[in-house]
C-alpha cells in the first residue's frame, strides 16, 4: 500500500528519498512522486505513473535539489491511478503534502472548497487536506497549528507528512489508524511509513502512537504532540540490521524468504521453551493468570495469518480442548458477535497494521463483557496492534518483503503451537515433552525440506500453461491447501482452489479433467487412509495428480500420479513443514510464467486501509 518518506537533512535528499522508495517498493503501489523545498526555496516537484525506476529516470534527467523534501508510492483507492493523481499534492504551490489512508469526509470538504473557487488538479482524498492545511497555515502562520486544525475536520485514517515554504526547515507528521515512524538521524531527522525505507540512514526510530503529530525542524529537533500537549517517546534499535533489505544471493526476496525459514523459526522459539515445555513468560506479564482462566477463543485476521489462524483451530481444539473460532477481521469487525465468558482474543498480523484486524481488536474491546483479554501474534515490535494488546507473542521472521507471505505465516504457526501448549491444562506431560523437542527439532527437517527445491522446480512446468489448480487436504493440511492455492494465484496469477478432500464430491469433482492439475498434501496422519481415496476418485476422472507425501505412506508414482518425498515428521508439526513446497512450487510456476514475483499486480504487503 501507499508508502511515504520524508528527510530534514543538511544535505541534498534526493538520494534519501528514492532509496526510502525503492526500501517500500514490496509494500505495492502504481505510481510514485517526491518534492523537495530547493536553495531558493521553491517548491519543486516530479512524479511519475509507474515503477520508481520511471521516477528515477525523471530526476536524472532534471533532479530535485534540496535539504528538505518528502515522497510517497501511491496504491489507488480514490481516483485510477496516474500522474495527477500521484502523490505529493500540492496547494497554491506552497505547501506539499504525501498521504497514506482515507479521508472518509472528503465529499462535503470538498464541496465546500469548491464553493470557495479552489480548483482540483486531482481526484484524491489527498487533495482537499492539502488545500485545507494551506488555508489554515494562512489562518494561523504555522505549520504545526495548521496541521492541528486541519485533522480536527478530517475523518479516516491517515498517515501524513506535510511542508510548506514559508516554514523552510520544519516538516511536520501525523498518523491515526496508519503506520508513521520518526527515524532519528545525527543532525538530521527522517518520517517515514516503515523503517525499512530508513534503514539506511539509521537504526534509531520513534513509533508514533495513534493520533500523535510530530514535528521535525532545524530549531527543535523531533517533537511529538498528543492532544496538543507535548509527549515523551522512546526511541528503539532496529535489530534486525539492514541484510533484511537487500536479495543477497537470491533473485527474489520470496525465495530467500523461503530459505531463511528454519533459522526464523529457531529465532522464534528462542528463548520460549524451557527443558521440556512452553514460557508463558513468553506471551508477556500477566499471561500465566489469564491463561488460566480461558475457555473460548476468537482468532480474527486477514489473508495468509488467517490460515495461520485455522490451522490453530485445530490444534487448540485438540491438544488444549478449547472451542475456538476462527474468522477473517473484515467480517468479524461487522458482525454481531456473540462472546461467551472468558474468551481471549487472538489477532494474528505479520504486520501488526492491517486495518480490518486493526478495527476488530477495537471492536472486540468495546464490547468487553465475555472478553478476558487480547493477545496479538504479530512480527513487528511497536506496531499498532501490539500497542492496542494486553499481551505479545512476537514472532521474529525479520522483514519480509515479499508481498506473498511465506517466513511470516510459518512463524505464526511456530507461535501458536506454543499458545496451544500454554494453554493445555495437564502442563509438563509427556505430550508436551515430545512436542518440544519435535518444535526443537523443525529447523532441521526445514532444512532437509528445501532440499525439494530442485525436484520442485522441475515439477513447475507442468503448471506454467495451465488456468487453474485444485489444492486438496484434510484436518490441519486443509489449511495448508488454502495457503497453497493462495499462494499460487497471488504471485503466478493462475486460478487455484483449496477444498477439504472430503468435499471434493460435494462439486470440484465436476471440474477434474486432464487440464486441471490437483495437489494433495499428504502427511502420514490419521486420515491418510480417507484420503488416499479422495485421491482415487480424482485419478477415477482423468484428473492429474501431484502428491507431497510422507515417504512411509506408500503411494507409487505413475503417469497420472507425481509424488514428491517429504520428511517424516510429527503430524502435529506437519503443517509448518508441508508449508514450504508449495511455496516453492508457486514461486517456481511464477518464475516461469515470467510474474513479477516480489510485487504482484495490484496486490499490497500491508493493507492498511478498510
Ligand atoms: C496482505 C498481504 C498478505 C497478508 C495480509 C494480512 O493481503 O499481501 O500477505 O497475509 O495482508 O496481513 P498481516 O500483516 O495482517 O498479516
Amino acid at each position: 500500500m501507499c508508502g511515504i518518506v520524508a528527510a530534514l537533512a543538511a544535505r541534498n535528499v534526493q538520494g534519501i528519498l528514492l532509496e526510502g522508495l525503492k526500501r517500500l517498493e514490496y509494500r505495492g503501489y502504481d505510481s510514485a512522486g517526491m518534492a523537495v523545498l530547493d536553495r531558493a526555496g521553491a517548491l519543486a516537484r516530479r512524479r511519475a505513473l509507474g515503477k520508481v525506476a520511471a521516477l528515477e529516470e525523471k530526476l536524472t534527467e532534471d533532479a530535485l535539489k534540496g535539504h528538505i523534501g518528502i515522497a510517497h508510492t501511491r496504491w489507488a483507492t480514490h481516483g485510477k491511478p496516474s500522474e495527477a493523481n500521484a502523490h505529493p499534492h500540492v496547494a497554491g504551490r506552497r505547501l506539499a503534502l504525501v498521504h497514506n489512508g482515507i479521508i472518509e469526509n472528503y465529499e462535503p470538504l470538498k464541496r465546500d472548497l469548491e464553493a470557495e473557487g479552489v480548483v482540483f488538479d486531482s481526484e484524491t482524498d489527498t487533495e482537499v487536506v492539502a488545500h485545507l492545511l494551506e488555508r489554515a497555515f494562512d489562518a494561523h502562520g504555522d505549520l504545526l497549528a495548521a496541521v492541528q486544525a486541519t485533522l480536527a475536520r478530517i475523518d479516516g485514517a491517515y498517515a501524513l507528512a506535510v511542508m510548506h515554504v514559508e516554514a523552510p526547515r520544519e516538516i511536520v507528521g501525523a498518523r491515526k489508524g496508519s503506520p508513521l515512524v520518526v527515524g532519528v538521524g545525527i543532525d538530521e531527522n527522517f518520517l517515514a511509513s516503515d523503517t525499512l525505507a530508513l534503514l539506511q540512514v539509521t537504526d534509531r526510530f520513534v513509533y508514533l502512537q495513534e493520533g500523535d503529530v510530530v514535528r521535525l525542524s532545524d530549531a527543535h529537533g523531533i517533537e511529538i504532540f498528543a492532544d496538543g500537549e507535548p509527549a515523551e517517546r522512546d526511541v528503539h534499535t532496529f535489530e534486525h540490521g539492514d541484510g533484511a533489505a537487500s536479495r543477497g544471493e537470491y533473485r527474489h526476496f520470496m525465495l530467500k524468504e523461503i530459505h531463511e525459514q528454519p533459522a526464523v523459526i529457531a529465532a522464534t522459539l528462542e528463548g520460549r521453551l524451557s527443558g521440556s515445555h512452553v514460557l508463558e513468560s513468553s506471551f508477556g506479564v500477566g499471561a500465566k493468570a489469564l491463561f488460566a482462566r480461558v475457555r473460548q477463543i476468537h482468532i480474527v485476521a486477514c489473508g495468509t495469518s488467517y490460515h495461520a489462524g485455522l490451522v490453530a483451530r485445530y490444534w487448540l481444539e485438540k491438544l488444549a480442548g478449547i472451542p475456538t473460532t476462527v474468522e477473517v477481521a473484515s467480517e468479524y469487525r461487522y458482525r454481531e458477535v456473540v462472546v461467551p465468558e472468558n474468551t481471549l482474543f487472538v489477532t494474528l498480523s505479520q504486520s501488526g497494521e492491517t486495518a480490518d484486524t486493526l478495527a476488530a481488536l477495537r471492536y472486540a474491546k468495546g464490547r468487553a463483557a465475555g472478553y478476558l483479554g487480547a493477545l496479538a501474534i504479530c512480527n513487528v515490535p511497536g506496531s499498532s496492534l501490539t500497542r492496542e494488546s494486553d499481551l505479545a507473542l512476537m514472532t521474529q521472521a525479520g522483514p519480509e518483503i515479499g508481498v506473498a507471505s511465506t517466513k511470516a505465516f510459518t512463524t505464526q504457526l511456530v507461535a501458536l503451537l506454543l499458545l496451544t501448549l500454554a494453554l493445555r491444562r495437564e502442563r509438563g506431560d509427556a505430550r508436551e515433552t515430545a512436542l518440544v523437542q519435535a518444535l526443537r527439532g523443525l529447523p532441521a527437517l526445514l532444512e532437509q525440506a528445501l532440499e525439494m527445491d530442485g525436484p520442485i522446480a522441475e515439477l513447475s512446468e507442468a503448471f506454467a500453461e495451465k488456468h487453474h489448480a485444485l489444492f486438496l487436504g484434510r484436518g490441519t493440511q486443509f489449511p495448508i491447501a488454502l495457503e497453497g492455492a493462495l499462494k499460487l494465484k497471488e504471485i503466478s496469477y493462475i486460478h487455484a482452489e483449496a477444498y477439504p478432500a472430503g468435499e471434493l464430491k460435494h462439486g470440484p469433482l465436476a471440474l477434474v479433467d486432464a487440464d486441471m492439475p490437483v495437489i494433495a498434501v499428504a502427511p502420514n496422519d490419521e486420515l491418510l487412509e480417507k484420503l488416499k481415496s479422495n485421491l482415487q476418485e480424482v485419478r477415477a476422472r482423468g484428473g492429474e495428480l501431484f502428491v507431497f507425501a510422507d515417504a512411509q505412506v506408500g503411494l507409487t508414482a505413475a503417469d497420472d500420479l507425481r509424488v514428491l518425498h517429504v520428511p517424516q515428521i510429527d503430524e502435529v508439526l506437519a503443517p509448518i513443514l508441508y508449508t514450504l513446497p508449495l511455496q516453492l512450487l508457486s514461486y517456481h510456476v511464477a518464475v516461469l510464467k515470467g510474474t513479477d514475483v516480489d510485487q504482484p499486480r495490484n496486490l499490497a504487503k500491508s493493507v492498511t486501509v478498510e
